[in-house]
């Protein structure tokens, strides 16, 4: 090796030692005789000095060393003087006197400091991804994404479970997000689909006998991306034999508590986890990902304001709606403006208005008041536990356009008021989702998880007579308001397997033809069965307190799903697309 030694694990009891190190200069200063560089490799920082009474011709090399130049130096570790001591570097008691140094590659000026956690573009970082990963907020979470990667390998490998891998180059099947393609050379007009999930795969080596399976699996959807999506992403993809929902829950919560136990500090809110109903996360948190490390909790008012003289309320009451609240604490200052504010975000998540009350110390304020009864306005204050300084915020509609105003407003006014604490881990699994939700653009019944996963067992008989009431055997799991893994039991026998499918509206031709392999393969003995995964970036980017999953894969892509690095998506030149038998036609310019 070029270094005897790793820069940031030089201490104290080094002092004395003759050390030869390798790396970058983080950041140099020229004090004539003597000049400093901070050594940095992936271990962290050690101060260097360069005096020209050691070794003049080394102090001479060393003035024309510039910021990320790539150095080997030789030294002799030393005690840093009494007051020199920097106690915010872990090297900071000492510094290596260098008598030999070898330049091993210059470096141009980069596009940005290395050795400052400013800000940068988003374009210039992912353009110079190389550069920015030498900083020190992304060597953390490259390293803490390995951590994370290990400890499951390591910790299902003891739990009897087997990591096989399974086929990119896959089928195309509907239901879920678009499929990223690939056209196959050999076999003219046909195309491989690259795995939105492992699912059939792994259901299918369930039916081969493996009872335990686990894969790190990269996984691909074409769909609209946000801080917490990627066209590519991982997911810890797991499913087991012989099992029902609980056996699944309690691998995944152990297997959760041991890593968050071994590469974090932060502390878990609640364990064993809070179990609750997909109904019930809707109800009080009007999202099935609540973020449980504040109250804020939805409010209902409908039986309170039912014949209330302010219309808005009655009427929603009275055609089947619902009238709800949050009382946001201590908001109650407010301005008009604010409030407008609120207002078009209520109304951007479908809401028609959003009414408000101010609990004051003269009493209440409120544009809706002159409409309210004593009665109906002292009821919604004591319902909402409001305090002097709060500010109630109430919605009428219909029960989803409730439950997702207020869902959304409860998330937005948590994050402004600094709520939540951002080193608690507030898990929870939810369960009992619908297995089916009405899609009002293809006028049909989708499989709200996928169209594999078992309806409860009392529940089959309603998939006809009742399909919205019908709930599966499905389950989340949440963390901090983020959806951080879904699986379900599966359907295991081919009768309930066509049962969905003709609710889903999947003719026995379409189903044969997208999904013969696995219904064949359950005429052969498939075994009960269940799982789950997990979103491995999701729960990196907490753990690392990213708010994107972007900051914890190593070549992440933009959110037009561009690689900036590399400049892809590309186009292909006539040999390749010939090969391929591809003609691109230039769409025309809708008119
Ligand atoms: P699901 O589609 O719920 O389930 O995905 C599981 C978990 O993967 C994460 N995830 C994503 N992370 C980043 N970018 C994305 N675009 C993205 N999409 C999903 C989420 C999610 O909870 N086969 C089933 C699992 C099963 O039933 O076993 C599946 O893929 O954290
Ligand atoms: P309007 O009668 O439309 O002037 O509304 C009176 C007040 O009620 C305003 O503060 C509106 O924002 C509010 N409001 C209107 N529609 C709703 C609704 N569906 N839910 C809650 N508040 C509403």
């Amino acid at each position: 090796m070029l270094k005897s030694t790793n820069c940031g694990e030089l201490s104290k009891s080094d002092v004395g030692a003759s050390v030869t190190m390798a790396g970058w200069v983080h950041r140099r200063r020229d004090h004539g005789g003597l000049i400093f560089f901070d050594l940095r490799d992936r271990s962290g920082l050690v101060q260097v000095v360069f005096n020209a009474d050691v070794s003049e011709e080394t102090h001479r090399l060393a003035s024309g060393v510039r910021s990320e130049y790539v150095v080997q130096v030789h030294g002799v570790v030393g005690a840093r003087p009494q007051g020199l001591v920097n106690p915010n570097l872990t090297t900071g008691e000492i510094e290596v006197s260098a008598d030999r140094l070898v330049i091993l590659n210059s470096a141009e000026t980069t596009p940005f400091a290395i050795n400052d956690e400013g800000e940068v573009s988003d374009t210039v970082r992912l353009k110079y991804r190389y550069l920015d990963l030498r900083r020190l907020r992304m060597q953390r979470n490259i390293v803490l994404r390995h951590q994370v990667t290990a400890f499951i390998r390591n910790y299902l490998d003891q739990q009897g479970f087997i990591d096989i891998e399974t086929p990119i180059l896959l089928k195309s099947t509907p239901e879920g997000a678009r499929d990223f393609v690939v056209p196959s050379r050999v076999q003219q007009g046909k195309f491989f689909a690259l795995p939105q999930s492992p699912q059939q795969m792994k259901q299918l080596l369930m039916v081969a006998g493996f009872e335990r399976y686990f894969q790190i699996a990269r996984c691909f959807r074409d769909e609209d991306l946000r801080a917490d999506r990627q066209p590519e992403f991982t997911q810890l993809d797991l499913e087991m034999s012989f099992v029902d929902s609980e056996d699944v829950r309690e691998v995944i919560e152990a297997l959760m508590i041991g890593l968050f136990g071994a590469v974090s500090d932060k502390r878990i809110q609640q364990a064993p986890f809070p179990i609750m109903s997909y109904q019930e996360a809707i109800d009080r948190y009007g999202s099935d990902k609540p973020d449980l490390r504040y109250g804020m909790e939805l409010v209902d008012l409908t039986d309170l304001v039912a014949d209330s003289e302010f219309g808005v309320f009655a009427n929603t009451v009275a055609a089947g709606g619902q009238v709800k609240a949050i009382c946001v604490s201590s908001a109650g200052s407010y301005s008009r403006k604010k409030i407008d504010e609120l207002t078009d975000h209520a109304r951007s998540q479908g809401a028609k208005g959003l009414a408000w009350i101010k609990v004051e110390a003269e009493g209440v304020r409120s544009p809706i008041a002159k409409f309210l009864s004593e009665n109906e306005l002292q009821g919604i204050q004591s319902r909402c536990e409001a305090q002097q300084g709060d500010l109630i915020l109430i919605v009428a509609d219909q029960a989803m356009v409730v439950a997702e105003t207020l869902g959304y407003l409860r998330v937005l006014l948590a994050g402004r008021l600094e709520l939540a604490e951002s080193d608690v881990l507030a898990c929870a699994w939810v369960v009992d989702f619908p297995l089916l939700e009405w899609g009002e653009e293809a006028g049909r019944w989708h499989a709200m998880h996928h169209p594999f996963t078992s309806a409860r067992d009392e529940d089959w008989d309603k998939l006809e007579s009742d399909p919205a009431s019908a709930l599966a055997k499905a389950y989340d799991l949440v963390c901090n308001g983020m959806e951080i893994g879904g699986g379900s039991i599966r359907i295991h026998d081919s009768s309930h397997q066509q049962m969905m499918f003709s609710a889903l509206d999947i003719s026995p031709a379409e189903a044969q033809d997208q999904f013969g392999h696995l219904l064949e393969a359950f005429q052969y003995g498939a075994p009960p069965h269940g799982g789950i995964a997990l979103g491995l970036d999701r729960i990196t980017a907490i753990l690392a307190d990213e708010s994107s999953i972007r900051e914890v894969i190593a070549f992440p892509k933009t959110a037009s799903a561009t690689d900036l690095l590399l400049n892809s998506p590309s186009t292909l030149d006539q040999k390749q697309l010939n090969d391929l038998h591809i003609t691109v036609v230039e769409r025309k310019q809708m008119t």
